[in-house]
């Protein structure tokens, strides 16, 4: 196992390497016959279009690749990139939240997976203030899976309900429709605060053709039932004819090009890139997952200048500096940073720590970033005794009602109640990124396997059948090998639970961005809700 700093970037480079060729699965369904038949229907590639969308010579961060894969779905494994392209771009300077259906994966429809990548984008959007674009090309819901896309709360209509309630508070939310939009997904360019339609291209309809002429006898071709010339000229259902794509493009830009410009709410310095070179998160992470980090270069190879200005440093050393606390900038925008140190096992005055510090950015209005590589918070009879669960949950309860962006970085083992302490997805992180590093589950394989050894060892002895050594051995190997692969990040891409898998030297960036973006509403918006430590 590779344990000096070139070993180390030789195993890292390796690992995104296999990210790379997910990725390429993910940005390509159905290889080059598909795009032949996007080309035979006359349209580009949907991250043509949306390379097209944003502002020329920027960056579109595209969110959520890896959704989708090993889904194992009726009739369906792997559901490339759910089926779905998110991101965030600049359209005339302004950060918007793109949604765009692939129609190369099953005409774009929309699985369970789809949905919550959906709403997640839209998520994103509301709590951030964004205007949204929906590239529309969808056969709507994933029909052989209607109970689990249809009715519920977070299903399909929330869509509709989340556009309504974005508009109504001011959010643009603009349909390019480019494709089939048939009854539920109808409603992607109905419910728009402006639509834009293609000729002989677009086409919504609350039932297609089929559906039509079943119902009533009606024969009639799509064109005329619900084409862009029907909605444009006589429903009034869209508001922009256009005759090509990239008409249509060109359309939404300047729709939107009357906005306000956003603004920071809070001052930014100049951006100073750090003097540690990338390479050396590279050299510093060890390759084994359970080694301990020294993250202080690592924030050091992320921070403005190199420089993170710790906070209580020299307190309780050897229990209260699992956790590390400081502030530093970022592109120029402040943050005060809670990271997991060493073997990250949070010990009571660790967690008290976190927590007063987490209380004192929140009141300084400083969004906060966490670093997470922690197996969890200290067992055993002291740590009880030290109060550790009532100090790990004054940590928890500190990062629930923190009325500042949060960002969780997942570097390392993300296990237990750590993952709630250092902001998990269920506390509410405006954006959640890991790394190949990242291992998230309730506990490692190999304390799972040994608490569920003990479990199945007394069932066993009780029905009279003792389990012998070799049967140990296989069970623990089975129960490593399921968690190890269920806390993989390819596993908790695939399934949403972060936003993006990041490379190494993509780490700057894209918490740039993500704060930059998580601070364009003034922090104490209500949305950040208004409590009370
Ligand atoms: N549910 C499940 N699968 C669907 C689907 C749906 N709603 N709509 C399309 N598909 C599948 C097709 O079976 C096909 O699968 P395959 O590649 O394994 O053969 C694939 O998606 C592509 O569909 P296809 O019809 O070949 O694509 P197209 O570009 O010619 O047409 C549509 C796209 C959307 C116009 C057309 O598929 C359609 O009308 N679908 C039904 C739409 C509908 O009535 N939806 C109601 C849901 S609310």
């Amino acid at each position: 196992m590779a344990d000096t700093k070139a070993e180390n970037r030789i195993f890292w480079e390796n690992e995104e390497k296999k990210l790379d060729e997910r990725v390429f699965h993910a940005v390509w369904p159905g290889g080059g016959d598909a795009l032949e038949r996007l080309g035979r229907q006359g349209k580009r590639c949907v991250r043509d279009l949306i390379e097209r969308l944003v502002d020329a010579g920027t960056e579109f961060y595209e969110l959520s690749r890896l959704a989708g894969f090993g889904m194992n779905y009726p009739e369906v494994e792997d559901v490339p990139c759910a089926g779905l392209v998110t991101g965030l771009g600049k359209i005339h300077g302004n950060w918007t939240m793109v949604i765009a259906n692939d129609s190369r994966v099953k005409a774009g429809t929309y699985f369970p997976i789809t949905l919550k990548k959906h709403m997640r984008a839209q998520a994103i959007a509301e709590q951030c203030g964004l205007n949204c674009v929906y590239i529309a090309d969808s056969g709507g819901a994933y029909l052989p899976m209607q109970a689990d896309v249809f009715p519920d709360d977070q299903h399909f209509g929330s869509m509709f309900y989340n556009m309504a309630r974005m508009s109504a508070r001011g959010l643009k939310q603009i349909t390019l429709s480019t494709g089939g939009n048939t009854a539920g997904g109808a409603y992607i360019v109905f419910m728009a605060c402006q639509s834009v339609m293609i000729d002989r291209m677009s086409y919504s309809f609350l039932g297609g053709p089929p559906l039509v002429k079943a119902a009533t006898g009606e024969v009639i071709s799509a064109e005329d039932l619900g084409g862009a010339r029907v909605h444009t000229q006589i429903s009034g259902g869209a508001d922009h004819f256009c005759k090509t794509q990239d008409e249509a493009v060109e359309r939404v830009r300047e729709i939107l090009s009357m906005e306000q410009p956003q603004q920071l709410c809070l001052n930014r310095g100049p951006d100073m890139p750090p003097r540690l070179s990338p390479v050396s998160l590279y050299e510093n992470l060890p390759a084994r997952i359970h080694q301990g980090i020294n993250v202080r270069v690592i924030l050091e190879a992320i921070a403005d200048n190199s420089h993170f200005s710790e906070y209580k440093k020299l307190y309780a050393m050897g229990r209260g500096d699992n956790i590390v606390t400081g502030k530093m900038r970022i592109k120029g925008i402040p943050v005060g940073v809670i990271a997991a140190h060493g073997l990250g096992i949070i010990f009571a005055e660790a967690a008290r720590k976190a927590t007063e510090w987490i209380i004192r950015c929140s009141q300084e209005k400083i969004p906060l970033l966490f670093v997470q590589s922690s197996p969890g918070y200290m067992v055993g009879s002291e740590s009880e005794h030290m109060g550790i669960g009532k100090y790990g949950a004054d940590m928890v309860r500190a990062v629930s009602c923190a009325q500042v962006p949060k960002v969780q970085l997942v570097i390392g083992p993300d296990n237990g109640a750590a993952n709630y302490g250092m902001c998990g997805r269920a506390y509410r992180p405006h954006f959640l990124f890991s790394v190949m590093r990242a291992r998230t589950s309730v506990m490692s394989g190999r304390s799972a396997a040994e608490v569920l050894l003990s479990i199945e060892e007394r069932k066993r002895v009780s029905a009279g059948r003792p389990m012998n050594t070799e049967e140990k051995d296989a069970f623990r190997r089975q129960m490593v090998e399921k968690y190890d692969g269920e806390a993989h990040p390819f596993y908790c891409a695939a399934r949403l639970l972060n936003d993006r898998v990041l490379k190494l030297y993509e780490i700057r960036d894209w918490l740039g961005m993500a704060f930059e973006v998580s601070l364009l509403k003034p922090i104490g918006d209500p949305s950040f809700g208004n409590l009370r430590f």
